[in-house]
């Protein structure tokens, strides 16, 4: 298992599969804190440097709410326009100064690989929040504590699951970084299901069919949504050209009522990492399913706070003193 303390978060190669369990463990520790059952201010007096210099709701969010339930303060830089990144500095001279004022960093960018260059800079635990196409390690954590949570409820654990990635799954860094994490993980059948010009990097499916899970690539739902799992993603348009290349994708793979009835299973759990695309022309993950008891994209985003309370309790070395610091509500 890794040794979490003082280490950088940037891609989920990182972790083999105790350490993946060992953060699955330390997040459900994080329940009664997170749900206000009971406080623990573990990390009262620590500073979290949050800096998102590309657009986030949850994943900025849940970082700042996971950091302020451990008792810490938060510090929001949002936009590289507000940064002296803007004015030509470097991303290692601005990681050599902001992990002076932090005790951990956590940090999305545009560019692929910018949050390793970063982290060469920081004295202090770096996360990375999503670097442009590359990866998003806590998205695929939080992912893989829902599929585990998700399964619970039908005594399964995750080996062995029938998953389907569905969408823009070449640019979509959620998949990417899930697709390597399941890769721990036996006996999967994972169906990729996209648009033949936005199929998964060959790269990625090796890395799925190295581990020895059967991988099926479609264009096709009628037939392949007879699932455990269905992971819907949406078209990453801010990863294309231009928006009339992206516009060309959408509605390819819309899941709504009707297609869950005809080709789900019963319980198939829907996932989506969100932002879902509201828009009308978008037709990708219905609201219709809104009241689907199957349908987990609000969970899974829920989760995303105990997974990131788990990352800063391992990064800062107090994952075993969580019952010590806990306090009655
Ligand atoms: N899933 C996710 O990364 O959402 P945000 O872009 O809102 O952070």
């Amino acid at each position: 298992m890794m040794n979490f303390q003082g280490s950088h978060i940037l891609s989920v190669s990182q972790f083999d599969r105790d350490s993946v369990s060992r953060i699955l463990e330390v997040a459900q520790a994080m329940i009664p804190y997170a749900s206000r059952q009971k406080r623990c201010h573990v990390l009262e007096g620590a500073i979290l440097n949050n800096l998102f210099f590309e657009p986030s709701t949850r994943t900025r969010i849940s970082f700042g709410t996971a950091f302020q339930l451990l008792g810490g303060f938060v510090h929001e830089t949002v936009g590289q326009e507000s940064s002296s990144l803007s004015k030509g500095e470097s991303l290692f001279d601005t990681a050599r100064v902001i992990s002076g004022y932090s005790d951990v960093i956590a940090m999305r960018h545009p560019d692929m690989h910018s949050v390793a260059e970063f982290s060469k800079g920081s004295t202090v635990p770096v996360i990375n929040g999503g670097d442009g196409a590359n990866e998003h390690p806590t998205q695929a954590l939080l992912d893989l504590f829902t599929i585990q949570a998700e399964m619970s409820r039908f005594d399964k654990g995750i080996d062995g699951l029938n998953i389907v990635l569905m969408g823009d799954l070449k640019h979509g860094r959620t998949v990417h970084s899930l697709s390597r994490l399941l890769s721990l993980y036996k006996n999967l059948t994972i169906t990729l299901l996209s648009p033949k010009e936005l199929q998964m990097p060959a790269y990625i499916v090796d890395v799925l069919t190295n581990a020895g899970h059967k991988v099926n690539i479609t264009q096709t739902m009628a037939g392949n949504l007879n699932s455990d799992v269905v992971y819907q993603t949406r078209i990453q348009q801010e990863r294309f050209t231009s928006l009339a290349e992206a516009e060309q994708y959408r509605g390819h793979f819309s899941l709504n009522k009707s297609v869950y009835q005809q080709y789900c299973k019963e319980h198939t759990v829907i996932m989506h990492p969100l932002p879902r695309d509201a828009r009308p022309e978008a037709n990708e993950l219905d609201i219709d399913l809104n009241d689907n008891s199957n349908l987990a994209i609000f969970r899974q985003a829920q989760n995303g706070v105990l997974v990131r309370m788990a990352l800063f309790a391992l990064t800062l070395g107090v994952d075993e003193k969580l019952t010590q610091y806990e306090k009655e509500v």
